[in-house]
């Protein structure tokens, strides 16, 4: 009896002092929220949950007046789009004039640059460079932030292995591990060290989850995963995201496994909250709780609320579902917790305390800021420095590249997108004004020395079938040493709802360079894509070939740059590219299959028309310099987990300049519970080497880190058993060194 005395006792004290400490531990935070929220109305805390589209950006619907007054009732917690500071003061305004004086949050698809706009994406990580990710993105929110928005809807993580798609531009492509440095990269560039600044906003990390691996690359379709192959590679880079500590996610439109995300318990709670910890919220994608009727997953609105809120969907982006109306009789019939509710708006609360709009909810709005910090000269050079960098050199016949502009007197520029302003801006850019775009004829023209000619025609739309240029393009070719042909897509054929069937160069194009083909000059094709694309025969008829992507504002400078010599490229694919539309999705992570592809093999895992191999693997780019590989040491060849294991190699720059290298390791695991790809990246470094310099790189192997994997049972864990290393200068490395593991 004493014992259990005793024992009850000890059970008290331990309860006491948990419970004491909960509430002095407390942060003055989460003091003012709790405090905040037990003074809201059932109305007031869907309202919180609540946003709507300011109407100003062309992109969104018409902002309805009648918003006006549901704010000042403290009836939305953010607004999207507003793009003029006068119309954010007036809109904060209204909410401060609400009972509650809760300040709202002005959100913006700051996707690659807000007023000055980099390149996309997709562009940016094939620099490999994610100190030069996050530099943008810091500038990006500096811009952004100076005209007063708090909030970006980026960055757009969603990993992506299909070209179709045409949303692969706005995201960092095909890999888990590039992927996950590049979310980390950018959501510190948004948010900085601290979000009180005024420089910082808080970022978005979109779209949760899945969106990317879309069936045939239709926008929107069906995402049915393993479970597997969702952890082990679909949701790193949101993972990545969260451990930078994004403030917000948007859930995806897509459905995963047939739930969709925007009422995905399991997403929503389960992974996001329950395992990795996210206190931040989630915003739905435009209207997609709503979408939940299409996707015959709910009846009618009163079941798209209770869905999405019970799945853990905080704020409804444009749906108009959360509202007072319908969410009240699901609180009453006990199909809501109102612990949910509370949930939900305290992460939007925490959010808005962080960015410090509580203290001063107009602290964005500063027109000196405005007029100083958007648009700036310094700007403009981390745009250019972006842009070149994010150019891939994928053909450099007999050192065709850079250009010998001592011999080339004349040089003919063809193409719809030589002279072209608006498509090298792509999708989603915010405040750029294309008319501030540096075209390559405008880029070239500065850098060419005084004496040689730059002759222009535009050859052919992007994609008309008229050849009626034909003629003066052959003709200026054939007055010229060298040819320029600048083709591609036009900027809002990749983006959202820009999913192709076919992903060659549209209309002429390739017909104009069959023709150009025919003189016999040189060909340099410079593409302008937000995507890969099947560019086998385009790619045999050009002597040098520049993927250039989307650039931004100072394309044209950076184009010339790279073509003058003034800067060597160093660009890497960040998605592999496909021969043709037949293989997608094609990547290098593939599994081996119990028949491995073979040409000569029929009862092989081919095609019997195609080839299995890419154009270009992934991590692919030449420089005008060569780099050899050699001398490749791992330290041990069996190790446990306790060890490190270190992986050296010599790179020697065999050419005639100094140029940077992208070193990539990879590895494979042979034989798991689960059956492994053929190669990993799992770590890289971008080096300088001067010409006839050898550097040595060290790589470091930490076995719970890089060996781990999602195993049979669903648990994340090494196995003992055989790898082989690769390291080189793209997914097709051959040095390799083979080690075991052993526990
Ligand atoms: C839909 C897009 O999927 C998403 O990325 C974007 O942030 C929202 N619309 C708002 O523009």
């Amino acid at each position: 009896m004493i014992k259990f005395k005793s024992i009850l006792l000890i059970v008290f004290a331990v309860i006491i002092t948990q419970s004491c400490s909960d509430t002095s531990t407390k942060s003055d935070k989460e003091k003012f929220i709790d405090n905040l929220i037990s003074q809201m109305t059932l109305a007031e805390k869907v309202g919180q949950m609540t946003l709507y589209s300011s109407g100003e950006d062309p992109t969104v619907p018409v902002f309805n007046p009648k918003f006006r007054e549901e704010i000042q009732k403290g009836g939305a917690g953010a607004i999207f789009a507003s793009i003029s500071m006068d119309s954010i003061k007036y809109l904060q305004g209204l909410a401060m004039k609400s009972r509650l004086k809760i300040p709202m949050l002005f959100g913006y698809d700051v996707v690659h640059g807000y007023k000055t706009i980099f390149p996309i994406p997709l562009a940016e990580t094939a620099s490999w460079d994610m100190k030069m990710l996050e530099k943008t993105a810091a500038v990006a929110a500096d811009e952004a932030s100076a005209s007063g928005i708090n909030w970006v809807f980026a960055p757009m993580v969603d990993l992506a292995r299909d070209a179709r798609w045409g949303r692969v531009s706005e995201g960092a492509g095909e890999d888990p591990y590039l992927g996950g440095l590049a979310a980390k990269a950018r959501v510190k560039g948004f948010q900085g060290s601290n979000l009180k600044n005024n420089n910082t906003v808080a970022a978005c990390a979109k779209h949760f989850a899945a969106y990317g691996a879309s069936i045939s690359g239709k926008d929107y379709n069906t995402v049915d995963l393993s479970e597997n192959y969702l952890r082990e590679v679909y949701l790193k880079p949101y993972k990545s995201a969260k451990d930078a500590g994004v403030s917000s996610m948007m859930s995806a439109f897509n459905e995963v496994n047939g739930i969709p995300a925007t009422a995905n318990k399991k997403l929503l709670t389960d992974v996001l909250r329950d395992e990795w910890g996210f206190d931040g919220f989630v915003v739905s994608d435009f209207a997609s709780i709503g979408e939940l009727m299409n996707h015959g997953f709910a009846e009618n609105k009163e079941q798209c609320a209770e869905l999405s809120i019970n799945a853990g969907l905080d704020m409804d982006m444009e749906a108009s579902v959360y509202k007072e109306e319908i969410v009240q009789p699901l609180v009453d019939a006990k199909k809501i917790e109102i612990s949910k509710l509370n949930n939900s708006v305290r992460r939007i609360l925490r959010v808005k305390y962080d960015l410090g709009l509580f203290d001063d909810p107009y602290k964005y709005c500063n027109e000196d800021r405005a007029k100083n910090k958007v648009f700036t000269k310094s700007n403009l050079a981390i745009a250019r420095d972006m842009a070149r960098k994010s150019i891939v050199l994928l053909k450099n016949e007999n050192q065709l590249l850079p250009l010998n502009l001592s011999k080339l007197k004349t040089i003919a520029l063809i193409g719809p997108l030589a002279k072209n302003q608006a498509d090298p801006m792509g999708t989603w850019i915010a405040q750029g004004d294309t008319t501030s775009v540096v075209t390559t004829y405008q880029g070239l023209k500065k850098q060419l020395p005084k004496n040689s000619k730059l002759l222009y025609t535009k050859g052919c739309d992007i994609d008309s079938d008229d050849t009626s240029d034909f003629k003066n393009a052959i003709k200026i070719a054939k007055q010229s040493d060298l040819i320029l042909l600048a083709l591609g897509e036009k900027g809002d054929m990749s983006g959202e709802a820009a999913s192709k069937g076919n992903i060659n160069l549209p209309g002429v194009q390739t017909k104009l360079l069959e023709t150009l083909s025919k003189l016999n000059k040189p060909i340099v094709l410079i593409l302008t894509n937000g995507r890969p694309m099947t560019l086998e025969k385009e790619v045999k008829l050009s002597n040098a070939v520049l993927e250039t992507w989307i650039l931004g504002t100072t394309s044209g400078d950076a184009i010339a740059d790279v073509l003058t010599g003034k800067y060597n490229p160093s660009g890497k694919l960040p998605m592999t590219f496909p021969r043709d539309i037949g293989q997608l999705p094609i990547y290098y992570a593939f599994k081996n299959t119990g028949r491995p592809s073979n040409p000569d093999v029929r009862y092989s895992s081919r095609f019997l028309d195609i080839p299995s191999s890419p154009l270009f693997p992934f991590g692919y780019g030449l420089s005008y310099t060569t780099f050899a590989y050699s001398n490749l040491k791992i330290d041990k060849e069996t190790l446990s987990n306790k060890d490190v294991l270190t992986a050296t190699v010599n790179i020697k720059n065999t050419g005639d300049f100094d140029g940077e290298e992208v070193v990539q390791l990879y590895l494979r695991d042979l034989i798991g519970s689960v059956t492994r790809p053929v190669r990993e990246l799992k770590a890289y470094e971008k080096i300088k080497i001067k010409k006839g310099e050898t550097k040595t790189i060290r790589f470091e192997i930490i076995p719970e880190r890089d060996l781990s994997f999602v195993r049979a049972d669903l648990s994340t864990g090494t196995e003992d058993g055989d790898f082989t290393l690769f390291i080189g200068g793209n997914s097709d490395a051959q040095l390799a060194a083979n080690f075991k593991l052993k526990n």
